[in-house]
């Protein structure tokens, strides 16, 4: 019998308690798992097991069975000082916590590597979807040149029910609260900050280099309108949020609303789900889908990221490293290159002369085109003169 903790008992703790509740993985984990406390600062007077509650961390910390702990907790107040003491007194933790991994991950993990034990954060990005495994060690053989990923599941699901159902912004994104899809403080999801910290996560893995998330530019939804999401459908694209990283001789990285053709699998991935394309050198691309958020599809990572630390028990820890840069290597957003989508009331005359041969489409009244590929910086100054009624990068994907 292995003993775990489960600190955090919201949407994400709870679904790991049902989850192990209904089955002890004897067999997964070569060991029978049993949850000997819950910390909460909350009451569950109703809770069949109230007994196992407590609101003293201390009691965790210094319990020498517990060999394990799940922190859902989020945030970083106090899940740092709670994570690193229980690494320091000797004992395995798996989080779903991407903002704690995205600001303290280099630290944590040094700790555990040097204590040989496991900080494990599968359900940190792409709630149920294996994408952390993947990066670490089934695609370990390539290069990865590119990650773009659709990596937030309230924002997903709000631009899908805005499309599909024509349902208002406000009462999308109630909605995902009440689904408990989006954060405590919602705005980490509509401003991209959430996906921000995720895709600094995956860049983090896939070139062994920590990124730091707040070097990267982050653009949310809120200012993609309707009429952007129809006008790019009808010239063969969806709109959606993007974490996009790529590996040149800078690292070009950011989160913002991108054009998705339709041809394009990411393109297909609608309401909470969340899908991750990584373009490694041997294998191409390869697609990583499955639902980004939600108390069970979170869990169920949480749960095997708990297996996978206890099967190997009594073994050295495969670890993972993040150096520290010696320089910030991350492209200025203004010397990045894309595509751009452009809606403009200007006349087609005044487009061809300054973005040469673009097809110009007519729709709804406006003048709707597409740029070749072009630095940032020298799109925005040769757009300026048009006076964009939008403007949205195209994903090269
Ligand atoms: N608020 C997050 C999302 C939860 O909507 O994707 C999962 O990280």
């Amino acid at each position: 019998m292995v003993k775990i903790a489960i600190m955090g008992y919201g949407t994400v703790g709870s679904g790991v308690y049902d989850i192990i509740k209904a089955d002890n993985f004897a067999y997964e984990a070569m060991n029978p798992i049993e949850i000997k406390y819950i910390l909460d600062i909350r009451d569950f007077p109703d809770h069949p097991e109230k007994q196992i509650f407590t609101k003293d961390f201390n009691d965790i910390l210094n319990d020498d069975e517990i060999y394990c702990v799940v922190e859902a907790m989020g945030g970083l107040k106090p899940a740092y000082e709670f994570t690193k003491a229980l690494l320091m007194a000797g004992k395995n933790v798996v989080t779903s916590n991407k903002e704690l991994v995205a600001t303290h991950g280099p630290e944590l993990l040094k700790i555990a590597k040097e204590n040989n034990l496991n900080y494990l954060f599968e359900a940190s990005v792409g709630g149920g979807i294996p994408i952390i495994k993947p990066l670490c060690s089934s695609l370990k053989a390539n290069t990865v040149k590119k990650i773009a990923g659709i990596l937030n599941g309230t924002t997903n699901f709000i631009l899908t029910q805005m499309i599909d159902e024509g349902m208002s912004f406000k009462d999308a994104l109630k909605m995902a609260q009440d689904n408990g899809y989006a954060e405590r403080d919602p705005s980490a999801d509509i401003e991209g900050h959430d996906a921000c910290r995720k895709i600094a996560i995956l860049a983090s893995l896939a070139w062994g280099e920590y990124v730091n998330y707040k070097d990267i530019w982050t653009e949310g939804i809120t200012k993609i309108t309707l009429e952007d999401v129809e006008t790019a459908s009808k010239l063969g694209y969806s709109v959606k949020l993007i974490g996009y990283c790529q590996k040149r001789e800078k690292l070009a990285i950011w989160v913002s609303p991108m054009l998705v053709r339709h041809s394009c699998p990411l393109s297909a991935a609608n309401g909470v789900f969340n899908a991750i394309l990584v373009d490694g050198n041997y294998l191409g691309q390869s697609m990583f889908y499955g639902q980004g958020a939600g108390k069970f599809a979170t869990a169920s990572a949480m749960v095997a990221d708990v297996i996978e630390s206890v099967r190997h028990i009594n073994a050295k820890k495969a670890y993972i490293e993040w150096n520290m840069p010696e320089k910030n290597n991350i492209l200025p957003i203004s010397e990045s290159e894309n595509r751009y989508f452009v809606r403009t009331k200007a006349e087609k005359g005044s487009i061809k002369k300054i973005f040469g041969n673009v097809s110009v489409n007519e729709i709804n009244g406006e003048r709707v085109f597409i740029t070749d590929i072009i630095k940032e910086c020298d799109f925005e100054s040769k757009v300026k003169p048009l006076s964009p009624i939008s403007k949205i990068r195209v994903l090269d994907a």
